[in-house]
């Protein structure tokens, strides 16, 4: 049984995943408006994973015989300067992510609830290749200098991804 304190932050984290998709289903809103079709790919597949991590906790909850409480999801930004600024933003809102998993670890910790730690270290690993990747990707995007041509090979590299359900 999860205490009410865990129980209350892990379906806040379930609240956090759904914004991280509400906010990459935005991006790939505006990839699709700007033309970049598989940029736009890239991020509906991003927002798909995020659904993913929330339901991971969602189920989880559950398992543990809490109740999944779904609040309000937050408005995402719809515009952004550049391709190069909305990977900004994702690597910067990755960090973020980072930062709730680690408070939600420490939580667990604290209360010597060891099979929420051990499930959340999923996580702690998941952040590690989501840091990773968005900044991959920020530096490819960057070293196009917002420039077309660039930018049309990224899109049809970016156009190619496959989600995995494995590396969710
Ligand atoms: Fe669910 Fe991108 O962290």
């Amino acid at each position: 049984m999860l205490s009410e304190k865990m129980e209350k932050s892990l379906n806040k984290q379930v609240n956090a995943e759904l914004y991280s998709s509400y906010l990459y289903l935005s991006m790939s809103a505006y990839f699709s408006e700007i033309n970049l079709n598989g940029f736009a790919h890239w991020m509906r597949l991003q927002a798909q994973e995020e659904l993913s991590h929330a339901m991971k906790i969602y189920d989880y909850v559950n398992e543990r015989g809490g109740r999944p409480l779904l609040e309000g999801i937050d408005a995402p930004p719809k515009l952004w300067g550049s391709p190069a600024e909305v990977f900004e933003n994702v690597l910067s809102h990755e960090q973020k992510v980072t930062g709730m998993i680690n408070d939600l670890v420490d939580l667990a910790i604290e209360l010597k609830d060891h099979a929420t730690n051990n499930f959340l270290q999923w996580f702690v690993s998941e952040q590690v290749e989501e840091e990773a990747s968005a900044n991959e990707v920020l530096q490819k995007v960057k070293m196009t200098g917002n420039q077309s041509g660039g930018l049309f090979m990224l899109n049809q590299e970016f156009g190619k991804r496959i989600f995995s359900p494995d590396s969710e």
